[in-house]
């Protein structure tokens, strides 16, 4: 009986020799081996994993995160492909005989990230820092390490900077949508003239600048470790704006996000037609019709977008085509921008240009002595009657209020009931969410990321 357990022990641990395993639990790539899609590296400590993921779309890419359990958007520190992303899951990691490490797949050519020499004999590990060294075995050098190719976020022992030797940049780039890795349009790091000054760059065009660090602090209010590699995680978001573990440090798009952290911003040109004044608001709903829709190899994003907008007189309205990236763009102008509420299947988060009703909050603020939820109840349902009575009046003040223009050029195409009961629905949100109330009806808690930034417009 004994012997007998004994043999199917046996067996067992014959069989366990023979089952590769799946997934390996290594730190270390040795010249010839894989990590395929799938499998994944585990730094000593467990602190961070290096593997193949895949967010929205069907695009993977070769990435590190921390080990826990939040979800892949949010804990990644850096991303190996993100100009060539990989169309399906055949990708594999691999240093090949002549040490080059390279991620194979199907689809292509190799993405090579370090080109080797012949007859080198190397291995890459992932520290417990994060980073993933290249190193030559027999004499233990350095040849390539992650942390020099930094992502979208900052995390100690990386460092932001320029070598004046080789020319190499140490600088985070932006992601191109909430959930969208791939290279986006802000970048942040030291300042290529003046080495003491940080800034952020928008399609190569400063965006905001840190000052000059003078005795170890900025000379604006802008503060962080001046050690880098002592600093918190310090990370810049495809809107732009840059955060440590502690909140926003800078947001320089007040008409979007409508944040006070805008110091030391360098705003762009506004055409004549524009003022600073103007402020999206984000409504989920649905437009009757198309806009104009940029190509999506412009790969445009939601800033683009709004930049696109801004910059076209007649443009009233903008949208990211494809809602859940937040990429992509179309316009509306303001002839045919009917919406059809936001119980339409198709509804989705549409920025309305209304810097009217924008002024008319702005008025109100200065009567700051009611009590805070009694002045806001009333506010609300004087809204409602407010509302009623604008939308009923004349046909001209209906086109002189918040939604003129919307509406503009419409005189002969008056708007129908449903037209008015969405029109209501919208200035009580509109009245709601400028006077920071958190109060949504539950349809719109669907693109919440955006109805949050809405609620902030007017701190
Ligand atoms: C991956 O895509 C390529 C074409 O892009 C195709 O040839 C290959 O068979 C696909 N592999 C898998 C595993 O789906
Ligand atoms: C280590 O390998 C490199 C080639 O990558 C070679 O040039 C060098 O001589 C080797 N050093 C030793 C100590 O073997
Ligand atoms: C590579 O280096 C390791 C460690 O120095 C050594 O054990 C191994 O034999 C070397 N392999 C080759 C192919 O030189
Ligand atoms: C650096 O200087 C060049 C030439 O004066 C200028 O075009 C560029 O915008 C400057 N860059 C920054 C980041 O200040
Ligand atoms: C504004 O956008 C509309 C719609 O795409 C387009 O027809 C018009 O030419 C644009 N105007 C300018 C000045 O770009
Ligand atoms: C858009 O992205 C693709 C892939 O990353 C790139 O090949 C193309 O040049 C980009 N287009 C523009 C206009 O930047
Ligand atoms: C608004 O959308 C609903 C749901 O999709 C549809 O049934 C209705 O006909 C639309 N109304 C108009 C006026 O198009």
């Amino acid at each position: 009986m004994a012997s007998r357990v004994r043999n199917v022990i046996l067996c067992l641990s014959c069989l366990l020799l023979f089952v590769e395993p799946s997934s390996s639990l290594l730190e270390t790539l040795v010249q010839g081996q894989e990590v395929k899609d799938g499998d994944e590296l585990v730094s000593a400590q467990g602190n961070f994993k290096l593997g193949f993921f895949t967010l929205q779309s069907n695009n993977y890419y070769l990435g590190i995160w921390y080990n826990d359990n939040r979800q892949r958007q949010d804990n990644l520190v850096w991303v190996a492909n993100r100009d060539t992303p990989i169309f399906n899951n055949s990708g594999s990691l691999t240093i090949d005989g002549s040490g080059n490490l390279k991620i194979s797949h199907d689809g292509g050519l190799p993405i090579v990230l370090y080109s080797g020499q012949e007859g080198s004999n190397t291995s890459a590990v992932l520290l417990d820092t994060g980073n993933f060294v290249l190193r030559e075995l027999n004499n233990s050098e350095e040849l390539w390490q992650s942390f020099d190719y930094p992502s979208h976020i900052l995390v100690p022992g990386m460092k932001l900077g320029v070598n004046r030797k080789t020319g190499h940049i140490w600088s985070l780039t932006s992601w191109r949508g909430a959930v969208v890795p791939d290279l986006g349009v802000f970048t942040f790091g030291m300042d290529s003239n003046h080495t003491n000054q940080l800034v952020i760059l928008w399609h190569d065009n400063i965006y905001w600048t840190s000052g000059s660090l003078e005795r170890g602090h900025f000379t604006s209010s802008f503060s962080v470790e001046t050690s880098f590699t002592k600093s918190p995680r310090l990370m810049i978001d495809y809107l732009g704006r840059l955060s440590d573990d502690r909140g926003i440090l800078v947001d320089c798009n007040s008409r979007f996000s409508g944040s006070s952290k805008m110091e030391r911003c360098m705003p762009g040109q506004l055409p004549e037609c524009r003022s600073p004044d103007d402020v999206f608001y984000s409504h989920f709903t649905f437009m009757y019709s198309d806009g104009f829709k940029f190509s999506e190899s412009e790969n445009l994003t939601l800033m683009d977008c709004e930049a696109k907008c801004l910059n076209n007189c007649s443009c009233v309205a903008y949208a990211s085509t494809i809602e859940d990236a937040q990429t992509g763009c179309e316009i509306w102008t303001s002839t045919p921008a009917r919406f059809n509420g936001s119980s339409n299947s198709n509804a989705r988060t549409i920025y309305f240009l209304n810097s009217a009703i924008a002024n008319k909050v702005e008025n109100r603020r200065a009567n700051r002595w009611w009590n805070r939820r009694w002045r806001w109840l009333i506010m609300a349902v004087g809204a409602i009657i407010i509302s009623f009575f604008e939308a009923f009046s004349t046909e001209n003040k209906l086109r002189e209020d918040g939604f003129g223009l919307v509406y503009k050029d419409q005189a002969k195409d008056r708007p129908t009931k449903l037209d008015v009961v969405s029109m209501l629905q919208m200035k009580l949100l509109n009245y709601l969410l400028q006077n920071n109330l958190h109060f949504l009806p539950t349809k719109l808690q669907k693109s919440q990321r955006f109805q949050k930034l809405s609620q902030i417009t007017i701190p």
